[in-house]
């Protein structure tokens, strides 16, 4: 009998202890996203006017679970009239680089309260097949968002496809475009590695990178290879220019983002002309993964994919030595164009 009763005191114990714990880790839970959202005004008047009957960006905070569903389609009209949610064409886009840390930069970014991501590449502008559905497929591809936010997208396809500019001058001739890009060669040695890794996966012979990059004719870099192409940033970038000024653009060291992310990430708030709140607390550094990881509240983490990150092969030193020289020139006219001075050989 007395066995009985302390085993069912023990049980009682055992539940208001976990419902303690529990109400515990809520409470930290909500102070660290309150931590994290300060009001942020001064954002309205930059990003449109507040409607009367609109959430409090604040509020939002707390529902990110529940928005992340709306962006999964999975909302009811009612909820989306209810929360005034709308689809907005992006006020910014990542136009490239690919392997330049496209994907780290939107999640990073997405860290701030005022920015809502398009979780996929949506490849609207350099696909002549999605171009032709028109600006309302687009915009029904978009994320809900609150309408004093503003929505960013990547497609790194964009800054290397010759239609695109003129494309995206036409939807929005003031838009905000980024641009992250790495040391040239490193660059094209991990869009390399990315290539290779499908191939290995399909089971496809594939040659090494020394092959791919060096003309066998001429001994000289071959400049038909596209990974080699994409990473002459300046050809690129002066096709742009056509369509926007340069201020217009801002360039995000993405070697940089790597090794020390809050720095650039704070210089693209102030380029999109945000109240600055992504702080350390949001970026915390992953020994495992080798990389910074995103910290939205005590709860809430994540790291980026393990197809970030991938071990590049080894390279033959003079041909890197050989890329480097052939770089060189390219890169010197990328910094003089573009106002950014990288310490790339
Ligand atoms: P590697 O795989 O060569 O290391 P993209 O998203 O444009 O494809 O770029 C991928 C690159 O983002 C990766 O290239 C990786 O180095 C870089 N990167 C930058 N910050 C990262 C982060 N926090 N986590 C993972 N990868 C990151």
């Amino acid at each position: 009998m007395l066995f009985k009763q302390q085993a069912l005191l023990r049980q009682k114990l055992f539940v208001l202890g976990s419902l303690a714990i529990g109400s515990l880790l809520y409470l930290v839970a909500r102070v660290g996203s309150l931590d994290r959202l300060q009001p942020l005004c001064p954002i309205d008047g930059r990003f449109g006017a507040h409607s009367q009957d609109e959430i409090p960006l604040r509020a939002l905070q707390f529902k990110r679970g529940l928005l992340h569903e709306f962006r999964k389609g999975n909302a009811t009209k009612e909820q989306i009239r209810l929360h005034n949610l709308v689809q907005q064409l992006p006020k910014a886009i990542i136009i490239g680089v690919r392997k330049g840390g496209t994907r780290a930069l939107l999640e990073m970014l997405n860290l701030h309260p005022a920015v809502v991501k398009a979780s996929q590449e949506i490849h609207f502008f350099d696909n002549d097949e999605n171009y032709a559905k028109g600006i309302e497929w687009y915009r029904k591809k978009m994320p809900f968002s609150y309408p004093h936010q503003i929505t960013i997208e990547k497609s790194p396809a964009y800054f290397i496809t010759e239609e695109v500019p003129e494309r995206i001058y036409k939807m929005n001739s003031s838009i905000k475009l980024l641009i992250i890009v790495r040391e040239p060669t490193t660059r094209a040695i991990s869009d390399y590695t990315q290539v290779l890794e499908g191939k290995e996966r399909k089971n496809k012979t594939y040659y090494k990178f020394e092959k791919l990059a060096i003309d066998p004719n001429t001994c000289e870099v071959n400049t038909k290879y596209k990974a080699v192409r994409t990473s002459i940033y300046t050809k690129h970038l002066e096709r742009w220019l056509k369509y926007f000024p340069i201020e217009q653009f801002h360039i995000v060291d993405g070697d940089r983002l790597i090794t020390e992310p809050l720095p650039e990430l704070q210089l693209v708030e102030k380029f999109l002309n945000l109240p600055p709140r992504i702080s350390q607390y949001n970026l915390y550094f992953n020994a495992t993964r080798g990389f910074y990881c995103l910290r939205f509240n005590i709860v809430f983490n994540k790291c980026l994919a393990g197809s970030k990150g991938r071990i590049h092969p080894e390279v033959d030193t003079s041909v890197i030595t050989k890329l480097h020289k052939f770089f060189h020139p390219f890169n010197q006219k990328f910094y003089q164009i573009t106002g950014r001075t990288f310490n790339w050989p």
